[in-house]
């Protein structure tokens, strides 16, 4: 099985898990970091690489202030509950995103996290946090403008690579693989830019409701698509056998 380089998931459906339920929008939250642990803990030991969760948007600050309190509060205490764990795991953890909006002690639980696993060597996970991939890519762009403006570096010098470069997401590869739950088929300003050759996979499943076997149904689907990045078939399959 051809396992993705780095997946990126579009973890979705809380709410309407606890709405089937009858409960508050928080309880489908709260489900759904439990299993985001065991996710993080299967790529972990399958060999994944590298593993993006899409954990609160540039959009999602748009929530009613008690939802996205809890949701800040709730990352605060996985993070100070799991980073042990993930030391033990040998996951390296780390953040995308915009965080001047995070309140300061989940910004301090995030930099403790990172610190803490900054010399794993295992899975590279990251969370993508306040992040909006418009935002990221209006940033760049700013950076970029800045090296030309101060006689850095010269128009002919952009190119897509110094883009990529100056993104929040590198040196990490782009998504070979991005999985949304729940039903919907969009981006939502997730890694606009490094999605460009992403394999997508859509479920309907919750993401509360989302396992190991789920993911692993994905992936099997991951490892018999060809990928021919504008090729020919032919062409693709020739490549395959010389290597
Ligand atoms: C995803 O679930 C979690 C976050 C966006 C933080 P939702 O909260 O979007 O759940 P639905 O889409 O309303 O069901
Ligand atoms: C995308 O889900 C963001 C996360 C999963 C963190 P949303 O639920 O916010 O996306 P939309 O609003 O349905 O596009
Ligand atoms: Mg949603």
């Amino acid at each position: 099985m051809t396992l993705p380089k780095h997946i990126a998931i579009i973890m979705d459906g809380n709410g309407r898990w606890a709405q089937l339920k009858r409960r508050p929008r928080t309880f489908g939250h709260i489900k759904g970091t439990r299993v985001a642990k065991k996710i993080i803990t299967s790529c972990s030991r399958r060999g994944v690489q590298n593993l993006t969760l899409y954990a609160f948007s540039s959009e999602n600050w748009l929530r009613p202030l008690n939802e996205v309190s809890f949701l800040m509060r709730l990352l605060r205490r996985y993070l100070g509950r799991e980073t042990d764990n993930l030391i033990k795991e040998n996951i390296k953890f780390s953040v995308i995103g915009d965080l001047s909006q995070v309140p300061s002690d989940v910004c301090e639980a995030i930099k403790n996290a990172a610190e803490s696993t900054s010399r794993c060597t295992g899975l590279n996970l990251v969370f993508a946090l306040g992040y909006g991939s418009r935002q990221e890519i209006t940033a760049a762009v700013k950076k970029i403008a800045e090296q030309v403006a101060a006689g850095q570096i010269s128009c002919d010098d952009i190119n897509e690579n110094l883009v990529s470069k100056n993104l929040s997401t590198y040196p990490t590869p782009d998504p070979d693989f991005i999985i949304r739950t729940s039903g919907e088929q969009r981006l939502s300003n997730f890694l606009l830019w490094q999605a460009a050759y992403a394999e997508f996979y859509f479920t309907e499943v919750l993401w509360p409701n989302f396992t190991e076997s789920h993911l692993e149904e994905a992936l099997k689907s991951f490892s018999s698509r060809q990928r021919r990045y504008g090729k020919v078939s032919t062409d693709v399959n020739l490549e395959k056998l010389s290597n």
